[in-house]
């Protein structure tokens, strides 16, 4: 790990640079040991066109939960396609872990509370994620500080804290309409759910569309009164995983 980075300085010093400035920085800084958290959602796909633009060997890691709408292993495989050099790496759940859970709990746990919906995104997300993060030194994500409340904070480089690594937010000034005109411009590809009113996707049993009006995360984890976060980017407590001071 880069011990001498102070994360608040490195943050102020980016802060109003283009997410490319940012995305090359982080590569000076960090390259090899740095990966991009995709879950071909647009902006992660407005990160990888922009990656493989300034180093096309980038690497790009995605949590393949098993449970994911066939649109996104759609875009999984065209990104391969378009982006051949792009280093990405499949994370998947533990079989035993998941086995036993479905054993006890059912297929579709998440439903029937908010105990079992953690228990299934821990071991479905939060514990790929962890091993997909051992051996890095920074990770890149698509947050945005406009998507939810507990995002609003957020630094453009954060520590986090509990893994003693660096994370790097390169679109968290962007608007969800800044992050569509660059995916038209380019021509990016894009999840086909985009276009059938999902503009956040995850997991297919707990994405559902949306109707006008509604925030643009109404449709996860719709069924539950705070359906803000899954765990990937929180700590035990529920506070995003991250340190300003
Ligand atoms: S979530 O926590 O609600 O699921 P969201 O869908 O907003 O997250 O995505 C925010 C960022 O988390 C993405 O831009 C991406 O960096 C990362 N992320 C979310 N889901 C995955 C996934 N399945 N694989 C890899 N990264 C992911
Ligand atoms: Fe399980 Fe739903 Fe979380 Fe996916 S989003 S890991 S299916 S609870």
């Amino acid at each position: 790990m880069n011990t001498t980075l102070d994360h608040n300085l490195a943050a102020q010093k980016l802060e109003g640079r283009s997410p490319q400035e940012i995305l090359t920085w982080t590569l000076e800084e960090f390259y090899p040991r740095v990966s991009l958290a995709s879950s071909f959602g647009a902006e992660d796909m407005v990160l990888i066109d922009m990656l493989a633009q300034i180093r096309p060997d980038a690497r790009v890691f995605t949590l393949d939960t098993g449970r994911l709408p066939s649109e996104t292993y759609d875009l999984m495989a065209a990104v391969r396609q378009k982006y051949p050099q792009l280093q990405l790496e499949i994370m998947f759940p533990a079989t035993e872990a998941v086995q036993s859970m479905v054993q006890e709990h059912g297929i579709n746990l998440f439903y029937d509370s908010v105990e079992n919906r953690k228990q299934c995104c821990y071991v479905r997300k939060v514990e790929p994620l962890n091993r997909a993060l051992q051996g890095l030194d920074a990770w890149i994500t698509g947050l945005r500080r406009d998507q939810t409340d507990n995002r609003s904070n957020m630094q453009i480089v954060e520590l986090d804290a509990p893994r003693g690594i660096f994370k790097i937010n390169p679109l968290i000034d962007w608007s969800n309409d800044q992050v569509w005109a660059y995916i038209r411009d380019r021509q990016v590809p894009y999840n086909a759910l985009h276009d059938k009113n999902y503009p956040s996707i995850g997991c297919a049993p707990c994405t559902r569309s949306i109707e006008p009006g509604e925030d643009l995360r109404a449709g996860r984890w719709w069924w539950e009164l705070s359906n803000q976060e899954c765990g990937l980017h929180v700590d035990a407590d529920g506070k995003l995983v991250s340190a300003k001071a």
